[in-house]
């Protein structure tokens, strides 16, 4: 199999990552105005705690400030809306994200809705969706901006192309057929009831895969030549990597898309690990230094 087709999303996000810096440092010394990213890490969760560690590091590597607020598992609800109130008017923190998931006794919309939709850097706030939908100023979910990001990377102009969005998730799919739709791509939003979806998979120029099933999508569901951007991560037993300690399977992280058979027929595609996911955090940064400039009258670099 040859390796030119797949994107490397690491070394597309490290590149990422250092233009926002350049911009960021450019903005310091033009402006006096350092971004700053504040993040809510509620209770203990492992994979949490590793991406909040990750965005503190990412952030002060970009030149930017980090404010981590770390709160135990029983924090009330209350409690977390005072936090959210106190960043809203701290005029140092310039973006604002909660971790998600949120232990059970708080309400995520509850706290989503109480960011100001100017710090809201994950773009979840109602008001940045709409903004997305209608045309306005948002804040875009990290996530699709990276896919939007990489696929004109790799095709240019995306007006005209046919884009299936696998998955109708808030995070993800919404947000990605409203960024496909204003890149003038006719979209189609597939899900769990469409029909026929290996042919509506066929019939696209661009496939993003984002339902949340281990290899779902085949290799003969892609057209050939077709770009194959998969933002599925599931975790899967892999005994031919052996057994643990505890006599269960090892795992493997693989995404939503059959990986081997996909990447013989597509013109690009994305590997899990190593695709999508690295540019989440590059454009949580891009998002923090465009929410700042905005809240200081300043021109966003257009990144
Ligand atoms: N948990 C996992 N990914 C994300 C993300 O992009 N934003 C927030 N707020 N929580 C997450």
């Amino acid at each position: 199999m040859s390796t030119e087709n797949i994107i490397d999303g690491k070394a597309f996000a490290a590149g990422l990552r250092e233009r926002v810096g350049r911009e960021a440092a450019q903005v310091k010394d033009a402006h006096g105005l350092t971004p700053g990213l504040a993040v809510v890490l509620v209770g203990d969760d492992p994979a949490s705690a590793v991406y909040v560690r990750n965005k503190g590091e990412q952030t002060r590597e970009a030149g930017m400030q980090s404010f981590e607020h770390r709160l135990s598992a029983d924090t009330p609800e209350a409690d977390v809306l005072a936090l959210v109130e106190q960043l809203n008017t701290d005029d140092d923190v310039h973006g604002i994200l909660v971790q998600l998931p949120l232990p059970d006794q708080i309400d995520e919309q509850k706290v989503l809705s109480a960011i100001n939709p100017d710090k809201d850097v994950d773009g979840f706030h109602v008001t940045n969706v709409g903004r997305l939908w209608t045309g306005g100023d948002a804040l875009v979910p990290c996530t699709p901006y990276g896919c939007i990001l990489m696929l004109k990377d790799r095709l240019g102009d995306l007006s005209g192309k046919r884009a299936i969005v696998v998955g109708r998730s808030n995070i993800v799919g919404k947000p990605m057929a409203a960024l496909l739709l204003a890149e003038s791509c006719t979209v189609t939003i597939a899900h769990s009831r469409t029909k026929d979806l290996a042919q509506r998979c066929r019939e696209s120029d661009i496939v993003i895969a984002a339902v949340g099933r281990p290899e779902m999508i085949k290799g003969d569901w892609i057209a050939p030549g077709a770009t194959v951007i998969d933002v599925g991560i599931n975790r899967v037993d892999a005994p031919e990597k052996g057994m643990k300690d505890d006599g269960t399977p090892k795992t493997k992280l693989v995404g939503d898309v059959d990986f081997s058979e996909a990447a013989e027929v597509a013109g690009a595609i994305t590997p899990v690990p190593g695709g999508v996911g690295p540019m989440t955090i590059a454009c949580l940064l891009r998002n923090t230094l465009v929410a700042a400039c905005r809240q200081n009258g300043i021109e966003p670099p257009a990144i």
